[in-house]
């Protein structure tokens, strides 16, 4: 009884032994590599930041002091992330706009994810939706960014 039990187990964990790796080499087609996921994360991140920005902007327009808090606090929560997006060295698969020298200079490139955060934080603070100008913070605080870092591809 007892020594057939145990090769019922037995027989069991090779099956799922079996099962376990066919479904691995099927998922393998598919699943995406780490750098497909980290370019898919950073991606999925900025598009958010884009999302975001324009809802700070049609705060402003709409002259929402409360709107324009909250979505520059999630604006400020979301630039948290910048680096995780490109902790795997050299992580450029096809498509990414991502620059190699984001690597080569990483400092730099924390530098001006800082510079994003600062102002982003600056924007968090009572009365600061008077003096927000879309154009020159995205030129500055986007932009700064993109010009040494991102492929422009238009
Ligand atoms: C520290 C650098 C940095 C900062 C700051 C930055 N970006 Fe980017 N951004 C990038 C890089 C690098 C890419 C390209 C990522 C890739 O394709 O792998 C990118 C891509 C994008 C994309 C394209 C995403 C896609 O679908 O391919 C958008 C939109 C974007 N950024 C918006 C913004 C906005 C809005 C801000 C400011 C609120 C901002 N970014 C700040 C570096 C930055």
């Amino acid at each position: 009884m007892f020594s057939t039990r145990k090769s019922l187990i037995a027989a069991l964990a090779l099956s799922f032994t079996v099962l376990a790796s066919s479904s691995l080499a099927l998922a393998q087609d598919k699943t995406p590599t780490p750098e497909e996921r980290a370019y898919k994360f950073r991606t999925s991140l900025f598009q958010t930041f884009g999302f975001k920005f324009g809802r700070l902007i049609a705060a402003k327009a709409q002259d929402d002091a409360a709107m324009f808090t909250k979505q520059a606090s999630d604006l400020q929560f979301l630039t948290t992330m910048i680096e995780e997006g490109f902790e795997i060295e050299n992580s450029l698969p096809e498509g990414t706009e991502a620059k190699p020298n984001i690597w080569e200079d990483f400092d730099e490139f924390k530098a001006k994810s800082d510079t994003l955060r600062t102002a982003v934080a600056g924007l968090t603070e009572e009365g600061a939706m008077a003096s927000f100008d879309p154009r020159d913070f995205g030129s500055k605080n986007c932009g700064g960014c993109h010009r040494e870092f991102r492929i422009n591809k238009e």
